[in-house]
């Protein structure tokens, strides 16, 4: 599903940001990329969204050499990737729900399924009987399980999260990552970006 071969990315001289890269990620993987802070994983999971280019080297995302993709064709990619994020980047000025459904009408579903999807996804979450309320309003577990609710909407088959528990406390934390795995068991490939090896120890 993901092949990075030799990939390095120079943001400018001296030491490159990734040197030489080379892996592969199975359809149905559970990756897990470490390091500490400047090591390079939000660069990596970047580099498989198309948000940069790598400086030599090859991705290949679903078979298709993504350096080789033109812009219009990166919108394509991304609908079939799910994104989650430290910073959670809901819309302020959205409810929940529309949080959710924005990415479904970008997509051109009709209002029904929108809307029925929307409702599974933030029940999935926990979160239905929040869905009319201002993400403001909920704690930082709440948004970021909203986060995970729109990145599952459209059912990606693969979902990217970079230290998506980097602004939650242990227990919140422990609850993301148990979202993603079941995520995972139902089929998704996950990609977890964290620096955080305590929480991954104590998840097992
Ligand atoms: N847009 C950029 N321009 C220049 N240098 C950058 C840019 N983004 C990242 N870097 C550099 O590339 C290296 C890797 O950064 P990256 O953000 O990928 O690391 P990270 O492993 O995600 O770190 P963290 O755990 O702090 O999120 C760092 O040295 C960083 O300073
Ligand atoms: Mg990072």
């Amino acid at each position: 599903m993901i092949v990075f071969d030799r990939v390095t990315k120079q943001y400018r001289a001296g030491e490159p940001a990734l040197r030489d890269v080379s892996f592969h990620i199975a359809p149905g993987e559970f990756v897990v990329i470490t390091g500490p802070s400047g090591a390079g994983k939000t660069t990596l999971l970047q580099l498989v969204y198309r948000e940069l280019v790598p400086s030599s080297g090859r991705v290949v995302v679903d078979g298709r050499e993504l350096a080789e993709m033109s812009w219009r064709q990166v919108p394509a990619l991304r609908r079939r990737i799910g994104i989650v994020f430290q910073d959670f980047r809901l819309l302020p000025r959205r409810t929940v729900a529309e949080n959710v459904s924005f990415v479904l009408r970008a997509l051109a579903w009709p209002v029904s399924r929108r809307r029925e999807r929307t409702r599974r996804v933030l029940e999935w979450v926990g979160l239905a009987h929040r869905a009319h309320d201002w993400p403001q309003s909920l704690s930082g577990g709440e948004q970021q399980r909203v986060a995970i609710a729109r990145a599952l909407a459209a059912e990606p088959r693969l979902l990217l999260a970079d230290e998506p528990t980097g602004n939650l406390d242990p227990a919140r934390s422990l609850e993301i990552l148990g979202l993603l795995r079941e995520i995972h068991a139902r089929g998704t490939t996950v990609v977890l970006a964290t620096h955080d090896m305590t929480l991954i120890e104590s998840a097992g």
